[in-house]
């Protein structure tokens, strides 16, 4: 058996895609079976190691630039030719897209993806992830690889739902879900070194967003 997703009953799949659809995002824990987890983090530390990050921007195209006061985290831009350590949680991530598009006919076609460093007191501030002239993100996707994250650690994700917010601490293996152009969500400052792989579910193909969006 490739992963744990191959064991999960459609009915617990339904479960999962109505409460994203009924209240705009999903948690699900132990996402990542343990061999499958250690493999992106220690590529995750490996890359960390390498100083193949650059500091993240804001906007996109001529949107683009960097501001440290609105996020502090560090990204390395996946890429599924070449970064072929991660294969197998490439194939759980389109097995996951595969059943969204099944229980939840979203028609996603493609993701995009990379891993996020948090350094100790960063943080990303109140945003929706939809860029200026570029709408095909439908899905946000966070994988967090905090092994021992504990209380007082920082870097929850807050879920800006209505009239309520939403705390949820970055545990490892533990995967969200929610709509990319509707929710308002903003990374707490961290006080630990914080890890992730944040990608986005498309309805274009990844190299097509900027013409089609
Ligand atoms: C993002 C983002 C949330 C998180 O990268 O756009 O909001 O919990 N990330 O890392
Ligand atoms: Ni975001």
């Amino acid at each position: 058996m490739l992963n744990r997703l191959q064991n999960v009953q459609d009915d617990q799949w339904v479960d999962w895609v109505d409460s994203l659809a009924d209240n705009d995002y999903v948690v699900i824990d132990d996402f990542l079976d343990d061999s499958l987890y250690r493999a992106v983090r220690s590529f995750f530390l490996k890359k960390l190691g390498h100083d193949e990050f650059d500091p993240a921007g804001i906007g996109a195209l001529a949107d683009h630039h960097l501001d440290k006061s609105r996020r502090g985290d560090h990204v390395y831009w996946l890429d599924s030719s070449v970064d072929l350590e991660l294969t197998d949680v490439f194939v759980v991530i389109r097995e996951l897209i595969d059943k969204l598009n099944r229980f939840c006919y979203l028609g996603i076609a493609d993701f995009e993806s990379h891993l996020a460093y948090y350094p100790k007191g960063t943080f990303y501030e109140k945003h929706v992830d939809q860029f200026k002239g570029r709408n095909n993100r439908l899905i946000s996707m966070i994988i967090y690889l905090n092994e021992g994250w504990k209380p007082g650690d920082g870097g929850e994700l807050k879920l800006y739902l209505g009239n309520r917010e939403k705390l949820i601490e970055p545990l490892a293996k533990r995967i969200v879900l929610f709509k990319s152009d509707v929710l308002p969500h903003e990374v707490m400052t961290t006080h630990v070194g914080r890890y992730s792989l944040t990608g986005w579910l498309l309805k274009n193909p990844a190299d097509l967003g900027f013409l089609l969006g």
